[in-house]
């Protein structure tokens, strides 16, 4: 049977609950996995919608009866990777070791702990930092028909990002190649759906789709671009079509960059993603380095 946290300090913050334990610290190895003891512990928020904590950083030991659920603050104590690679993490509580994978886990970048809209091109927002999870700039505006895949999908952008990107539709459009947005500001919300979704679908180790809080997209400032062969849609083949090739030799003097290469890809942790263009400002995106 489920049951809460008996023996855990429970610290109520905002609508969150901040889960601590003073039990004694127990050291846990399997053998294949190095426990790391986080110091000081570090408090991760479970974005999830409910997860049976496991006595062994591993989907395959046995789920403890502690169930989280969406909302917990938890006081880490311990991160260890699976044997696949994956990253968990750990409390002690109740005289026992309980982990949760990574996966489902978060916390903001103190950089992106201000009121009001961030600067652009100076926000901190990658796979390790996130966005303050209701973070919405102000400033959203829809893009024009011409300019979306779906008519009836608003596509809003930032102001300053909005301009750059009809500049960058249009220049592409009188020069023959033809473009069109299929993803632009997106909430934590529906970047949370999204990841579940595919987390359900490839597992743990998912590269395509970035954890709430952690996408550009919630930046207001990116968008995702298709031409029409709706075979290289959202593809790594849209990289060597006529639109992915303009793309790619034109979007820094609108002010675009191209998060997500192969380059990078052991820095961003991200799969290469020649769609999805960041706006960062003409003069940064001169000399970007993502
Ligand atoms: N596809 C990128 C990583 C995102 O979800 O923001
Ligand atoms: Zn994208």
């Amino acid at each position: 049977m489920a049951r809460s946290f008996p023996r855990c300090k429970v610290f109520q913050s905002g609508f969150a609950i901040l889960l601590a334990c003073s039990a004694a610290v127990g050291a846990w190895a399997n053998g294949s996995a190095a426990v790391r003891r986080l110091e000081p512990p570090q408090a991760w928020l479970f974005f999830g919608d409910e997860f049976a904590a496991r006595s062994a950083p591993s989907l395959k030991a046995p789920e403890s009866s502690l169930r989280v659920k969406r909302g917990m603050n938890i006081l880490m104590t311990q991160a260890a990777d699976d044997l696949e690679g994956h990253p968990w993490l750990g409390w002690e509580c109740d005289g026992g070791t309980f982990w949760i994978p990574g996966a489902y886990l978060t916390r903001v970048a103190k950089a992106n702990q201000k009121p009001g809209n961030l600067p652009i091109g100076e926000e901190v927002v990658n796979y390790d930092e996130a966005l303050p999870l209701k973070y919405a700039p102000d400033d959203l505006e829809e893009l024009p028909l011409e300019f979306r895949y779906s008519a009836s999908i608003p596509y809003p952008l930032r102001t300053e990002a909005r301009e750059h990107a009809i500049a960058f539709l249009r220049a592409a459009q009188d020069e023959g190649v033809s473009l069109k947005v299929v993803s632009a500001f997106r909430t934590m919300e529906t970047q949370r759906r999204l990841y579940l979704e595919k987390v359900k679908e490839t597992g743990l180790g998912e590269s395509l789709v970035a954890k709430p809080g952690h996408s550009e997209h919630q930046l207001g400032t990116t968008i995702d671009v298709a031409g029409p062969d709706k075979a290289s849609l959202l593809a790594p083949e849209f990289g060597d079509t006529r639109e992915g090739q303009w793309v790619k030799q034109n979007c820094r003097r609108f002010g675009f960059v191209i998060s997500y290469t192969a380059k990078n890809r052991p820095l961003t942790h991200y799969s290469s993603e020649p769609w999805h263009l960041r706006y960062v400002g003409v003069d940064k995106a001169k000399d970007w380095k993502p």
